[in-house]
């Protein structure tokens, strides 16, 4: 298997934000009563209006109601489902046959992750959360209750992640390993952290990744070598390149990633 790397092409099929609420791409929204929001001036912010960018900046998302109703509640698998209203069924024949697969990086902020996931959930499509170790116990075990209800969501806690760590690595690898291994035909592998907002549907990203029809999609720079300082002999055998983490790969990749010696 020869992956082909593209490196010119960067899919931006993800955003990053932070304690802005949004109404989740095509994903059926929690009742309002429920979820504390703010509407944004957006057309204001990208004016630059100071006033604007003040309140969007300052929002802080309270998850507190939430969060209570599913600590109170005896029957917490239905309760959330009802709050954020996964689809329990794949949306089309197109999606069912072309299962997609997710590692994440998370540490915090419960609610946020939830709205992520009912964007991109199915049950089709396979995830996998690695937890930072220094989590507090109340999110692993809100994450522990995500996975016992629904059966394609899988976590670990990692050792406690320090910024730039390695441990980074080796959290997001164990995920690729831990849904290679799995018994599901799943067939792209995108990376994300808790806090991303989907800018497709899963059905446009089916055909995003169809299209890229079996490439590696990272952004790829020669490694700085300064960095490996005493840890690593300089005169590795292969020249080492530098990726983003925010790779996105196929299935046939992650096998070989995880079953080649040189790892
Ligand atoms: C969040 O909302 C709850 C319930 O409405 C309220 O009691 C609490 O003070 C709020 N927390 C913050 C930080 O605003
Ligand atoms: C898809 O990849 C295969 C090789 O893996 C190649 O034969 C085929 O031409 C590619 N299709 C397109 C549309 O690029």
């Amino acid at each position: 298997m020869n992956p082909y790397i593209l490196v010119s092409l960067v899919l931006i099929t993800f955003y990053s934000y932070s304690q802005i609420v949004l109404d989740v791409f095509d994903s059926p929204s929690p009742p309002r009563s429920l979820i504390d929001f703010e509407y944004l001036e957006c057309q204001q912010m990208f004016d630059g209006n100071s006033n604007s960018l003040a309140r969007g900046t300052l929002f802080k998302f309270n998850d507190s109601v939430i969060l209570e109703k599913i600590s109170e509640s005896s029957r917490k698998c239905e309760d959330f489902q009802r709050i954020f209203q996964f689809f329990l069924e794949p949306k089309s024949e197109e999606e069912l046959h072309f299962p997609l697969a997710y590692g994440m990086l998370i540490h915090e902020n419960f609610v946020q992750l939830s709205l992520l996931l009912s964007a991109i959930y199915q049950p089709q499509n396979q995830f996998c959360l690695a937890i930072d170790g220094k989590s507090t116990q109340e999110f692993i075990d809100l994450v522990k209750m995500l996975s016992d209800c629904y059966p394609n969501i899988h976590y670990f806690v990692t050792d406690e992640i320090v910024w730039c760590g390695y441990e980074i690595l080796t959290s997001v690898f164990q995920c690729v390993e831990y849904l290679a291994k799995l018994p599901s035909d799943w067939k792209y592998f995108q990376y994300l952290s808790g806090v991303d907002a989907p800018l497709k549907s899963n059905l446009e990203m089916v055909r995003i990744l169809k299209a890229l029809n079996g490439s590696f999609n990272a952004e790829i720079q020669p490694f700085e070598y300064y960095r490996l300082r005493r840890k690593m002999p300089w005169n590795s055998p292969l020249p080492l390149f530098k990726t983003s983490l925010s790779a996105t790969f196929s299935r046939e990749s992650a096998n070989f990633m995880i079953s080649n010696e040189v790892q």
